[in-house]
């Protein structure tokens, strides 16, 4: 979108005194003055033309996420997976050969493995969490890597530091989807990835009423590039969904906090009980990758917690109908607790044979925690076990 300047409130009639909320600005088209103005904004920036080309409530939540990411110039976008294809269709050409981890959401992967192919891209799919597996797919050929630090739903933690190095030698740009880590546990341009992005819908914008994304390169030719295709494409967000996630965001850090200390709790609550085969949380000493998830993720495990439950489609089946407080839904990051069921939702499409490669089987079960009383949210979770129990 366009070059933008921070929004300032508007002034009100009668001059002197201006809203202390972010008004929502709909319109399409901004008229200037003369052709004189419009030239010295296209080339200068700090004004608006057409709202697909950029608006007032894109660049104000733009700036705020700029802010917590530590970058500078990022954009809004229609969802997430607009930013996704807004980085992978303005910066690759025909012939040039991409990386992504082999956990990585559901539709990234299918546009890196399905739709880039039909432009003539070669993707390869690797463990992220396998320094080795990560340094012979990134080969010297390769353009750009992108990853996930915390892999959905298992919930293993990228051997990051180990990627960026190998990015690094052989010149890919690494882009990294801060969407489950988001810039609390994970500052992925300080730690040497050159684009961030995210679905702004999930944690940051934190309702389940908005879909939108963000996207923000070191670089700002590259992000000039990236820019440019989300402009031509349509990627542009509603003004009034920005308007929502700025309204979101300025309880993000609360919210993060209380669902993070739910989070740990509800994953110590399930450890051992009968009826619960594995509990996965990044903040456990159990969790395969706890020392790396402790410097990585700085401290800061996150809201998401994997289980797995012993017994097969009767048991899980028990346990949702059981739970009616918890909403069933495959998204994460909302007010409320979420729990998901990869097999019939998110990996239903991927051989039994690779889902079980990955650990997930019929009970495996992903909660994202919201901001429930974590008491009753305990509770919840005991009458879903006391269901399959009783069967
Ligand atoms: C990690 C991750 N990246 C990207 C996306 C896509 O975001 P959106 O649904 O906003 O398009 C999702 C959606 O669930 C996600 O979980």
């Amino acid at each position: 979108m366009m070059k933008k300047t921070q929004m300032r409130p508007l002034g009100l009639p009668g001059g002197g005194s201006f809203p202390v909320v972010t008004p929502i600005m709909p319109s399409v088209v901004y008229a200037s003055a003369t052709p004189d103005a419009l030239d010295h904004m296209y080339e200068n920036g700090g004004g608006y033309v057409y709202a697909r080309e950029g608006h007032p409530n894109a660049s104000v939540l733009a700036a705020r996420i700029d802010a917590m990411e530590g970058a500078q110039g990022g954009i809004v976008t229609g969802s997430g997976m607009a930013a996704v294809t807004a980085v992978l269709y303005g910066l690759l050409r025909s012939g040039d050969r991409v990386v992504g981890g082999d956990q990585l959401y559901g539709r990234s992967l299918r546009m890196m493995t399905q739709d880039l192919p039909r432009m003539g891209i070669t993707c390869v799919l690797a463990d992220a969490c396998d320094a080795t597996a990560m340094r012979d797919a990134i080969t010297p050929e390769t353009r750009l890597v992108m990853i996930e630090i915390v892999s959905n739903p298992t919930l293993r933690i990228a051997d990051v530091d180990a990627i960026a190095e190998r990015c690094k030698e052989v010149g890919a740009l690494l882009v990294v989807d801060n969407t489950f880590t988001t810039p609390r546990g994970f500052l992925p341009l300080e730690r040497g990835a050159d684009i961030v992005l995210h679905s702004v819908t999930k944690l940051l914008a934190g309702h389940a009423d908005a879909t939108l994304g963000y996207v923000a390169a070191k670089d700002p030719t590259i992000m000039a590039e990236i820019d440019g295709c989300a402009q031509t494409m349509g990627l542009t967000a509603s003004p009034f969904d920005c308007w929502l996630a700025e309204r979101g965001l300025m309880t993000f850090d609360l919210r993060f906090d209380r669902a993070q200390d739910t989070a740990r709790r509800l994953a110590d609550h399930l450890s051992g009980q009968d009826g619960i085969l594995q509990v996965i949380y990044p903040g456990r000493s159990d969790h395969p990758d706890y020392a790396r998830a402790q410097s990585v993720l700085r401290g800061q495990p996150g809201n998401m917690v994997s289980f797995e439950l012993k017994g097969d489609r009767a048991q899980t089946n028990a346990f949702t109908h059981a739970m009616s407080d918890i909403s069933f839904a495959p998204t994460l990051g909302d007010v409320s607790t979420t729990l998901s069921h990869p097999v019939s939702s998110s990996h239903r499409s991927v051989a039994d044979a690779d889902r079980r490669a990955l650990g997930i089987t019929e009970g495996f079960f992903r909660v994202s925690v919201g901001l429930e009383q974590p008491d009753a949210l305990l509770s919840a979770f005991d009458v879903g076990l006391e269901a399959v129990r009783s069967i």
